[in-house]
């Protein structure tokens, strides 16, 4: 067992805010949380209109048409025309439900996951998502779960750990398979030049294998819209993280948005033990692009308003 500190130490990586932020997010949560209706009902009629996630985040053959150019979100001098090959990996129709999904759980992948047997309790929700191709092995289920209706995948990723998926593939197929069935695997294929190559390789290596992935894309205007909504809530990043980005569309989505996963801190927020940045390796977020602790203290924001709920502790 850890022995009780007096307070937080601060955090090893650089950042001015993040002390206050860690001590801000252990008074907010020593309260009980509530729903509060109203706040959620208005942070999700802002983002239905400014954004649209739910009609726009996904690529489909109903909201885009052949012919039409997409300009790159991370990439703005950059476009691209829909050729009919395109075209034809979208899906038809928007790939959620129409009706509102009651629960869902965004799970991020900070290392506070570690020992926190929030498995079951992540797994209980209606519709869980994950972020870039997360480990499920045994070892971790106990603390993260293991049921996925959407999972993430960075180009980068691929490019890594499958090779672009220019030579043997079988190894990211099998890799597919920790997700279960008929999961739907979204990428940004339209972000920068250098993904969509690799994007629309994914799409082919899932259909000529035959599995039940369904593979996806970003709508690369949703991203930017994203993106300037959160300017306007004051978070000065050059990209969105993953996990952000899933929250918002979560919360257009779904009545209950709960987020595990979410500390981009090293010290744990009640142990005060030093926590691995990610629940399966210590690999750094690049804080050039990310803006990790500023998204967490609007995520918290929320969670004291009760639009949503984040997930600090332990579940058992
Ligand atoms: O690809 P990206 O760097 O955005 O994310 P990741 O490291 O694969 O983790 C997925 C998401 O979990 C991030 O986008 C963050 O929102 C969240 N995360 C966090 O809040 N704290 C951490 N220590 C690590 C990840």
């Amino acid at each position: 067992k850890i022995p009780q500190k007096k307070g937080p130490p601060e955090p090893s990586n650089p950042c001015k805010d993040c002390g206050e932020i860690i001590n801000k997010a252990i008074e907010i949560y020593s309260h009980d949380w509530k729903k509060q209706e109203d706040n959620y009902q208005n942070f999700r009629s802002q983002l239905r209109t400014r954004c649209r996630g739910f009609e726009k985040a996904i690529l489909t053959q109903a909201n885009t048409q052949v012919g039409s150019k997409l300009v790159y979100d991370g990439e703005k001098k950059r476009s691209i025309k829909i050729t009919p090959e395109i075209f034809s990996t979208f899906p038809k129709e928007l790939p959620f439900s129409n009706k509102t999904l009651n629960t869902c759980a965004v799970v991020g992948n900070g290392g506070i996951l570690v020992n926190s047997s929030c498995g079951e309790t992540i797994d209980s929700n209606q519709f869980i998502i994950r972020c870039n191709l997360p480990p499920l092995s045994n070892a971790y289920q106990k603390h993260v779960g293991i049921k996925t209706e959407l999972v993430t995948a960075n180009p980068s990723i691929l490019f890594e750990k499958y090779g672009a998926l220019m030579g043997r593939r079988r190894p990211f197929v099998e890799s597919l398979h920790t997700y279960g069935a008929n999961t739907l695997l979204l990428l940004p294929a339209f972000s920068y030049g250098h993904n969509t190559p690799v994007s629309l390789r994914t799409y082919y290596t899932i259909e000529d294998f035959g599995i039940s992935t369904r593979t996806i894309f970003f709508n690369p205007e949703y991203l930017q819209s994203l993106a300037l909504f959160w300017r306007s809530q004051g978070l000065r990043a050059v990209r969105l993280s993953t996990g952000i980005i899933m929250a918002s569309l979560a919360l257009e989505l779904c009545s209950n948005v709960d987020l595990y996963g979410f500390w981009p801190f090293s010290v744990h927020p009640h142990g005060f033990h030093a926590l691995t940045n990610h629940y399966y390796d210590n690999r750094q977020t690049k804080t050039k692009f990310h803006a990790m602790p500023a998204e967490f203290d609007l995520l918290l924001k929320l969670h004291s308003q009760g639009v949503l709920r984040l997930h600090l502790g332990d579940c058992k």
